[in-house]
């Protein structure tokens, strides 16, 4: 291997730039020529590609977004996109490609190493979606801006004793409103790995009030259902209002957790390294403070783990 590119690939997640930085001076460090790839897949098929050296990736580990910027590919899913695509690579000299992303990135590495590319891939979104790691790049900085989201909703709640609902993002994933919501005392959570009894949850509200609770927060996540078709259950159901409020992109954005620079900095590090060693088709992992890798196609077949300790025990607390 003499020359490596880096690209990041769908929705951007804070940290992505520390894991870029971690990549390219890894590669660096290890005498080999670093190239970024832009806009993803799609920057790859249209020959966006630039050099990077040291300084390049300089003052970017406390930035969130993508300096190599991201995007979703329609044209890298067919063959002629990928075809074009490993004519590029051609062209740049690019023996291997580290490509930071979600699972719609992950499929993209899959179908690369199928056809003979060397791929690592980094686990890069704030959905914490992919099976085989428990963390991904941005999941924790997401977690922490929805928590502080609720603080400060926490305080227009308890001031004017009102019920609130926190919609979040996370795709067909629950893990953001579940950390969340245990991490900030949410009285009830609503994920798409257990379905919800809307019945039971707007219920025990009126129970709850008719006891003295005077207010509650309600986390939803967008795999469930929106804000206000909650907001409007709970009305149907009990009478109650409730104020809805969309976290949106927030969720996406701000300066990375510690956490999420350093696994950045592992993870980065850890797959400059595996295609150094001739590994191709695997994605770096981290399960129990541990560095490791798996096959990409291994993890494509599985389902993401579902915490149920942490969800059965945000209920308890909740009442
Ligand atoms: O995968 C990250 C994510 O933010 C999801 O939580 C959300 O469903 C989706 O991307 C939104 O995508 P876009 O920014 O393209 O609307």
């Amino acid at each position: 291997m003499k020359c490596l590119g880096v690209l990041t690939s769908g929705g951007d997640a804070p940290g992505m730039n520390a894991a870029i930085r971690s990549v390219v001076r890894t590669g660096i460090y290890n005498g080999i020529e670093m190239k970024g790839i832009l806009y993803g897949y799609q920057g790859l098929i249209e020959n966006q590609i630039i050099p990077l050296d040291m300084r390049s990736v300089g003052d970017i580990i406390q930035r969130g977004g993508t300096m190599l910027k991201t995007s979703r590919s329609e044209a890298f899913k067919t063959k002629e996109g990928r075809m074009q695509a490993y004519r590029v690579m051609r062209e740049h000299h690019l023996d291997g490609l580290i490509v930071i992303g979600g699972d719609g990135t992950y499929r993209g590495a899959l179908a690369m190493t199928q056809e003979g590319e060397s791929v690592v891939c980094i686990p890069g979104t704030i959905d914490n979606d992919i099976p085989g790691t428990q963390y991904t790049i941005g999941f924790d900085t997401a977690v922490n801006t929805v928590l502080d989201a609720m603080n400060k909703i926490r305080d227009t709640a308890t001031s004017h004793e009102r019920i609130f609902i926190i919609e979040v993002m996370g795709r067909s994933c629950g893990k953001i409103a579940l950390q969340a919501g245990l991490a900030g005392g949410a009285e009830a959570i609503l994920i798409p790995e257990i379905q919800p009894n809307l019945n039971q949850i707007a219920l025990s509200l009126q129970n709850s009030m008719l006891k003295g609770k005077k207010f509650s927060i309600l986390l939803v996540a967008e795999g469930v259902m929106s804000g206000e078709q909650l907001q409007s259950k709970i009305k149907e159901i009990t009478g109650l209002p409730t104020w809805v409020t969309v976290l949106g992109h927030i969720q996406r954005g701000g300066t990375p957790t510690a956490f999420d620079r350093s696994l950045a900095a592992h993870m980065g590090s850890e797959a400059v390294e595996a295609l150094l060693n001739h590994k191709k088709g695997k994605m770096v992992t981290w399960n129990c403070h541990q560095i490791g890798l798996k096959d990409i196609s291994d993890m494509l077949s599985m389902s993401p783990e579902f915490d149920q300790n942490s969800y059965d025990l945000a209920v308890r607390l909740s009442l």
